[in-house]
C-alpha cells in the first residue's frame, strides 16, 4: 500500500500533503489546496484563542445558534474565519456550519461540500482550557456549476473524503485523514507553521479512561448507567473536559471511551451528527478504534437535516463494543 510511506517526524504539513496527494480522490490539487485553506484559517484562529483575554473577544456574543447554544464571541469569530479562508479558496461550494441555520453557498463551481464546528468547547473559551475545531469534507454529488442539490449536503459520514480537527491546547495540533489512516501535526508558532509529531497514529484497542457527563447520570438509560457501573468495577479513570476535541484527542492517544447519551434534556444526546461526530468517528476508525450511536455504526447514519443529534459512542474499540453490549 502506497498510503502508508513513512514521513519523518518533523515534516511540514504543506510537504507531508504535497508527497501524499496521491491519496487524495481525485488527485487533482483541490483537496490539498483545501486542506491549505483549513490549516490557514487554524492559525489566524489560534492566534485569536491565544489573546482573547487581552482583546475583548471573550464572553458571550448575546446571540443563540440553531441548536439553541448561546454564541460566544469566538464561536461567531472562528465561524467567520473559516468560512472566509474557504470562500476565497474557491474549492468549496458549500459550507454546513454549527454556527448557520443553512447551509452557506460559497463558489459554486467548487467540487467541495464542509461540514465545520468552528469552534469547540464554547464553554471553555473564559476559563482557558482546550477548545478545538473539527471539520469534515465530501465530494459533491451534483456536477460543479450546478445548483447545490440535497444530496450534495446530507451525505452519510461513510462518504468523507477527509476529515479532521484542530486542538487549541498546551500546545496546537492538527489531526486528519484522507482515509489513509491519521497524522497529526503540531503547530510551531515562532516559524507559523505545522509540522508532523504524530505519524499513523493508532488508537489503543483498550483502555482505561471513561468520558461522559455524570451530572445528567439520573435521566442516562439503564445500560448506560450499567456501563458506568462497569467502568467503576473496574477502577477506570474518569476524565472529562467538556471541550468534545479534547476528550477525543486524549482517548486517542491513551486509549478511553467517550460517550454523550441521550438525556432528559437532550433525548437525542447533545452532539451533532453533521460537524461533530461524523469527522471524530472517520478518524477514530481509520486509528483502528470506533463510533457509534449505541445502535449503530455513526457513519452508516444518515442525516436528514444540518443540526441533526445523535447518541455518541467513541474511542477504544474494545471499549465501545462493550458499551454496546449493555
Ligand atoms: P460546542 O461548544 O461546539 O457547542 O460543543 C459543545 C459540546 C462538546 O464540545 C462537549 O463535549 C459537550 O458539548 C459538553 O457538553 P456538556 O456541558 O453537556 O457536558
Ligand atoms: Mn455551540
Ligand atoms: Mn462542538
Ligand atoms: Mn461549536
Amino acid at each position: 500500500e502506497t498510503s502508508r510511506i513513512a514521513q519523518p517526524i518533523g515534516t511540514a504539513l504543506d510537504r507531508f500533503i504535497k508527497n501524499h496527494q496521491d491519496q487524495f480522490a481525485f488527485a487533482s490539487g483541490e483537496l490539498s489546496q483545501l486542506l491549505r485553506d483549513i490549516a490557514l484559517a487554524s492559525k489566524v484562529v489560534n492566534r485569536e484563542v491565544n489573546k482573547a483575554g487581552l482583546i475583548d473577544i471573550m464572553g458571550a456574543a448575546g446571540s443563540t445558534n440553531n441548536t439553541g447554544d448561546q454564541q460566544q464571541k469566538l464561536d461567531v469569530l472562528a465561524n467567520i474565519r473559516f468560512t472566509r479562508a474557504l470562500m476565497k479558496g474557491g474549492e468549496v461550494c458549500a459550507l454546513v456550519s454549527e454556527e448557520s441555520e443553512s447551509y452557506v453557498d460559497l463558489n459554486n463551481e467548487g467540487k467541495y461540500v464542509i461540514a465545520i464546528d468552528p469552534l469547540d468547547g464554547s464553554s471553555n473559551i473564559d476559563v482557558n482550557v482546550s477548545i478545538g475545531t473539527i471539520f469534515s469534507i465530501y465530494r459533491r454529488k451534483s456536477i460543479a456549476g450546478m445548483p447545490i442539490q440535497e444530496e450534495d449536503i446530507l451525505q452519510k459520514g461513510s462518504d468523507q473524503v477527509a476529515a479532521g480537527y484542530i486542538l487549541y491546547g498546551s500546545s496546537t495540533m492538527l489531526v486528519y485523514t484522507t482515509g489513509h489512516g491519521v497524522n497529526g501535526f503540531t503547530y510551531e508558532p515562532s516559524l507559523g507553521e505545522y509540522f508532523l509529531s504524530h505519524p499513523d497514529m493508532q488508537m489503543p484497542a483498550d483502555g482505561k479512561i471513561y468520558s461522559i457527563n455524570e451530572g445528567s447520570a439520573n435521566s442516562f438509560e439503564k445500560p448506560v448507567k450499567d456501563y458506568i457501573q462497569h467502568c467503576k468495577d473496574n477502577n477506570y479513570t474518569a476524565r472529562y473536559i467538556g471541550s468534545l476535541v479534547a476528550d477525543f484527542h486524549r482517548n486517542l492517544l491513551k486509549g478511553g471511551i467517550y460517550i454523550y447519551p441521550a438525556t432528559a434534556k437532550d433525548p437525542q444526546g447533545k452532539l451533532r451528527l453533521m460537524y461533530e461526530c461524523n469527522a471524530l468517528a472517520f478518524i477514530a476508525e481509520q486509528a483502528g478504534g470506533k463510533a457509534s450511536s449505541g445502535k449503530a455504526r455513526i457513519l452508516d447514519l444518515e442525516p436528514r437535516h444540518l443540526h441533526e443529534r445523535t447518541p455518541f459512542y467513541v474511542g477504544s474499540k474494545n471499549m465501545v463494543t462493550k458499551a454496546e453490549s449493555f
